[in-house]
């Protein structure tokens, strides 16, 4: 089992949110002017696919990151048993679908004594055909991994790499990088929490500390949406808390665009345990005993927001907007508000979970304070339209220019509604599978985002048996297991 154990103003009338980034905002960092080097890679947890019986199985996955526009998933590993049968998997599915994969190895679980170890894996696969290559070198990548011996690395590999590990600056020697990933692709008090009064490190400040520490070395940049985790007594992993959300996935991408470094790693792809995943829920894992908040939440409307953003990034521009073909709405809201009171039946309140790691804590997830009960709107259009949302009671309409803009509306319990409108005419509408209660859905505190988009799309994406096999590990309510659409099947009965 693989786990990262390391680590708007609130519109009640009618005012649109202001975009975090206009464009006018000019960086330090200037622009690259070679655009057509620009790759995007996604963060892929082998940790936790080894249900997976065949390069098939990878397949669908491959495909809908090549989609997008995704150049290479970075295989996350650790020491498993089924590591090898499972990277061997996903090259070659990479290789049938024409896409790239290299590994990136995981330091929770490899010890940075171990580079002999870490360069004769390199040497296993760089060969194969979907192998990222960057600059005639195999792209190796990490988490984690300050101190280890390059040199030795590179020797055990017996080829040249293009050595992208996650140090950290003042940590790591980036003298023996090429390239250095940030995994902190969320504002935090320096201490992989959720920033406090005095203690705020933005995603914007880490990108500079990198940029400083690689002096003129390309920079692998950070985009996530979503940070929560909420795993109680019932695993030996306990930890519990959030990082701030809200609009993040949309306001990052606009820092992306502007400050246009080489590569970009979206975190995560199926990384569930964490709510930063943006695969669909059907894409095959094990449950780490994060179905619990990860049940009836796809994410993968984030998917299609970002399609706009990332082709844009690859042309070097700063705007998405010559990018969307397809008018879209993309919404996504935490179920519940956050004064929900669900201490007596919350899965963190019980026991005497270990807390060595500094990482658990009991009842609402440690930087709650820091998630605004807003509903989160962001709008994808051809022409100017105006938005109508409607949550529960509450309702707001907006004047929307063409290309994407984001928005936030006051969280009201009920139903939630999102419509295009133009000259009086609904151009697009729908009402999303999940409603916003007020009650501790399967007795928890849930900070994970429901993500959904207008027009809807065809099937519901739903975990499968394997993906809910801990759901009821720990639980002290009944839970009602995959109910988007009952409503609906409901009305049609
Ligand atoms: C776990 O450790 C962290 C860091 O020391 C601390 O802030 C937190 O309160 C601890 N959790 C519990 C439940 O005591």
């Amino acid at each position: 089992m693989h786990l990262k154990t390391l680590f708007l103003a609130l519109v009640a009338g009618a005012a649109a949110f202001p975009q975090a980034k206009p464009s006018e905002v000019h960086t330090t960092v200037a622009r690259a002017d070679e655009t057509s080097d620009k790759l995007v890679f996604c963060h892929f947890m082998i940790g936790i696919s080894s249900n997976r019986h065949s390069a098939a199985d990878y397949d669908i996955d491959m495909q809908q990151a090549k989609d997008l526009g995704i150049d290479a998933f970075a295989l996350n590993i650790g020491v498993d048993p089924y590591t090898d049968t499972q990277l061997a998997y996903a090259y070659e599915s990479a290789a049938r679908n024409d896409m790239k994969v290299f590994i990136s190895f995981d330091f929770n679980w490899y010890h940075v004594d171990q580079a002999a170890a870490v360069g004769s894996k390199i040497a296993q696969y760089a060969g194969r055909p979907a192998q990222l290559m960057v600059d005639g070198k195999v792209f190796v990548s990490s988490f984690s991994g300050d101190g280890i011996d390059v040199a030795q690395i590179k020797s055990s590999a017996g080829r040249d790499i293009f050595w992208a590990p996650n140090y950290h600056p003042g940590v790591g020697n980036f003298g023996d990088v090429d390239s250095a990933l940030n995994w902190m692709a969320w504002d935090n008090d320096g201490n992989n929490k959720a920033p406090k009064p005095g203690a705020d490190v933005t995603v914007a400040d880490g990108d500079q500390a990198f940029i400083d520490a690689l002096g003129g070395k390309p920079y692998l940049a950070p985009a996530s949406g979503w940070f929560f985790t909420h795993f109680g007594g019932e695993v030996p992993y306990s930890k519990n808390w959030v990082f701030p959300g809200d609009l993040l996935w949309y306001n990052r991408w606009n820092e992306i665009l502007e400050l246009s470094p080489r590569f970009v790693e979206i975190v995560t792809w199926n990384d569930y345990g964490e709510s930063h995943y943006i695969a669909p829920l059907s894409s095959p894992h094990t449950d780490d005993g994060a179905s619990k908040w990860v049940m009836d939440m796809p994410h993968s409307g984030w998917l299609e927001m970002s399609r706009p953003f990332i082709a844009a990034y690859k042309a070097g521009e700063s705007s998405p907007n010559s990018y969307i073909s397809e008018e879209k709405l993309i919404y996504w809201y935490r179920p519940t508000p956050r004064d929900i009171e669900c201490d007596s039946t919350d899965t963190t309140m019980g026991g005497n979970p270990d807390n060595s790691t500094g990482n658990f804590f009991r009842g609402r997830p440690d930087g709650w304070e820091t998630m605004q009960d807003e509903v989160f709107v962001v709008s994808l259009l051809t022409s100017p339209a105006t938005i109508k949302v409607t949550s529960g009671d509450v309702e707001a309409s907006f004047e929307a220019p063409a290309g994407a803009s984001a928005y936030a509306v006051e969280m009201g319990v009920g139903q939630q509604t999102f419509a295009i409108v133009r000259d009086g005419e609904t151009v697009l509408s729908d009402t999303s599978l999940k409603d916003i209660v007020d009650e501790c859905i399967c007795g928890i505190y849930n900070f994970n985002a429901y993500v959904g988009v207008v027009p809807p799309a065809e099937t519901i994406d739903q975990l499968d048996s394997t993906g809910l096999a801990a759901l009821g590990q720990g639980l002290m309510a009944p839970c009602p297991t995959n109910t988007l659409g009952a409503r609906a099947a409901r009305a049609t009965a």
